[in-house]
């Protein structure tokens, strides 16, 4: 979930990149995890490079006529792709249409047998993800998890990605990419300047004015009440009554949200990542971050507890590393760090490192190593591997912007967020006194209060859309899953959101970082698959451990998580492999596509 400065190819993405969790493409860092030198032992796979590059969009999406009845055509290789009518707006159901795209990947089990289970559907959170590059990215691994005897879905949602129609504030890719990279960048701590809040505020109002001004008629319809909808018609279209869900982060909103809405259509429906859908639809944006500060804590206590040689940022005690890292701010602050690498260049500056730090507490394993690499180098002047860990592709001014298309852009995350949220009071002083208020709760509130403000110009469409309340006895008891320490979606969010679903349960992970995967725990991802297979909930106050520290540690742990390994069955060994490979893989960047 969040970006970049010098960009770029996707430039405001980050508006989607909030409860987002996925990313493309990606190569594992090294991590704490066991594998690697274990491999010839465990005759296992190393999660490759490439293992997570998209495909390239080659697949015309324009060819398959949206129908109402599901029509596959073959894409990407091995998987199906197609793209269902919908009503755009569902009060008039006869009148225009929006068209949803979606990728499947088959399960093993032929349709036709009695072991086949069905399409589970997916979503990677945002708003503003794109479901289809989850499964194209990460869709053999989530597979893994579940089993064979299912299908998945990923869809984009409406008005996002692959979806039509789509939502864009912007004439051409080039006035996106001017407006986005300037100065005005809202991707900006708001601890940067005297000025950031206000820029930030004044830029919202400029953006929400372009929203009303170019829209076409179809912008209000661009919300979660809707996409829940079209879930309901994905599943009617297989044939089903009752949905099969898994939504990470965001997608915990969607859930929930469907849940209340079609409580008889709910079959299994797994949210991982619980955001507080109550506190999402009043655009308060204030309790996100409770347990933010705990995170960065466990990379901190993660450093001195591995050693010099397994963090390359130690420091004896937590007190002296905090101070370390107080200092590299303070000299970035008076003096930015010029980088030029051999694909792009730009400057490493505080807001920079801000962004950079707080998107690596979504994944520790993915990232806290190459985070101590890179704070080791910057305290010595060195800035190229900070930049790198946020570096995106230089933007290319193609002659045909056809060609882009289906690209997600920022803008489809911001219209959910504003067409969803309550409107919130334009006057810049109550922005001012919100991220004081919410200052008081996190150190990180600096790059959340983005979110909020992003609504205070956004057009005053009609709210009458389903907002709450929370509250269903479903037809079938909902499975919610939290970390002990998640930046954004915190562990007593799921509780709080568990007690509005009758026979739900909370599955707590022991680990840091956003959502189940981005720890890899073979008891949480057990419990999934036990869930979808065989409807059996984990007993209340179930705790799950993960294998592996983040950092590569002491020579005691890493043998000792080694043999953990080792001993496990062949069966857990897979499952094991997907989890590792997922949470080596994740990435707290933005989502950018390739
Ligand atoms: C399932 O479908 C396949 C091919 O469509 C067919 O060969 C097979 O006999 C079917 N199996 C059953 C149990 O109906
Ligand atoms: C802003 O940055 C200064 C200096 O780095 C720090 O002391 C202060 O706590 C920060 N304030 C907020 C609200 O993040
Ligand atoms: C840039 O350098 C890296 C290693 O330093 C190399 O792997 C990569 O291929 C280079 N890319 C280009 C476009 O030259
Ligand atoms: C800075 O660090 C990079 C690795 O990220 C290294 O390749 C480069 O040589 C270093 N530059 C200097 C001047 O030491
Ligand atoms: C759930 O069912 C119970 C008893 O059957 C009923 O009292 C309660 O109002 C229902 N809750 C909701 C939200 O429908
Ligand atoms: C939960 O559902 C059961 C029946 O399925 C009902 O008896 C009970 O009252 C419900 N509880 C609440 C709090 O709605």
């Amino acid at each position: 979930m969040v970006g970049t400065l010098t960009r770029v190819a996707a430039p405001c993405i980050l508006f989607s990149a909030a409860f987002f969790l996925f990313n493309v493409p990606l190569a594992p860092g090294p991590s704490g995890i066991p594998s690697a030198d274990l491999k010839d032992k465990l005759d296992i796979p190393e999660a490759s490079a490439h293992g997570f590059t998209l495909p390239e969009d080659k697949f015309s999406w324009e060819a398959i006529a949206p129908t109402e009845k599901l029509i596959w055509t073959d894409c990407y290789s091995d998987k199906q792709c197609a793209r269902l009518k919908v009503p755009l707006d569902y009060a008039h159901p006869d009148a225009a249409s929006a068209a949803i795209a979606m990728v499947r990947i088959q399960s093993v089990v032929p349709h036709n047998s009695s072991n086949y289970r069905g399409p589970i559907i997916l979503n990677p959170g945002g708003p503003g993800g794109p479901g289809v590059d989850l499964v194209l990215s990460r869709g053999s691994q989530l597979s893994t998890i579940v089993g064979p005897e299912f299908d998945l879905i990923g869809f984009d949602p409406r008005g996002i990605g692959r979806s039509t129609p789509q939502v864009s504030f912007f004439e051409s890719r080039s006035e996106r990419e001017i407006w986005s990279s300037n100065a005005n960048s809202w991707t900006k701590s708001m601890n940067e300047s005297a000025d950031a809040l206000s820029r930030a505020w004044a830029r919202a109002i400029v953006e929400g004015q372009l929203a009303g001004e170019r829209e076409d008629g179809s912008l209000r319809f661009m919300n979660t009440d809707h996409t829940a909808r079209d879930m309901l018609r994905i599943v009617q279209a297989h044939g089903h009554d009752k949905i099969q869900y898994w939504g990470f982060s965001y997608g915990s909103i969607l859930g929930a949200t469907f849940a209340a809405m079609f409580p008889g259509n709910v079959g299994r429906l797994v949210v991982d990542g619980v955001a507080d859908s109550e506190n999402y639809y009043a655009n308060e944006w204030d309790d996100d971050l409770i347990d933010a500060d705990k995170v960065w804590s466990s990379f901190i206590d993660g450093c001195v507890a591995a050693g010099p040689e397994g963090c390359p940022f130690f420091s004896p005690t937590a007190a002296e590393i905090s101070e370390n890292i107080e200092k590299i701010y303070l000299s970035l602050r008076d003096r930015p760090i010029p980088v030029r690498t051999n694909t792009s260049f730009g400057l490493v500056d505080y807001s920079r490192l801000r962004r950079v730090i707080f998107q690596s507490l979504y994944a520790p394993y993915a990232r806290y190593p190459a985070l101590a690499q890179a704070l080791a180098d910057l305290s010595t002047g060195n800035a190229t591997a900070l930049y790198k860990m946020s570096e995106q592709p230089t933007f290319e001014c193609g002659c045909d912007d056809s060609e882009h298309r289906f690209e997600p852009v920022s803008e489809g995350g911001l219209a959910v967020i504003c067409n969803d949220g309550q409107r919130i009071p334009q006057a810049y002083e109550d922005t001012v006194a919100h991220y004081q208020k919410m200052s008081q709760m996190s150190a990180w509130t600096d790059v959340w209060e983005p979110y909020r403000i992003s609504c205070v110009g956004w057009p005053e469409f009609p709210k009458n859309y389903f907002r709450g309340p929370f509250v269903a006895n479903t037809s079938f008891p909902l499975l919610f899953v939290g970390n002990t320490a998640d930046p954004v979606t915190p562990l007593w969010a799921a509780h709080k959101m568990a007690r509005g679903f009758n026979g739900s349960v909370v599955l707590t992970q022991d680990s840091a970082g956003h959502c189940s995967i981005s720890g890899p725990s073979i008891c949480t991802q057990k419990h999934i698959r036990q869930y979808f297979l065989e409807g059996i909930l984990p007993k209340p106050g179930t705790v799950c451990p993960v294998l592996g520290s983040p950092f590569p540690g002491n020579y005691v742990q890493a043998s000792a998580d080694a043999q953990a390994v080792l001993s496990l069955s062949v069966e857990d060994r897979t499952l094991f492999e997907a989890v590792r490979e997922l949470a080596t893989s994740l990435d707290g960047r933005f989502p950018a596509r390739v």
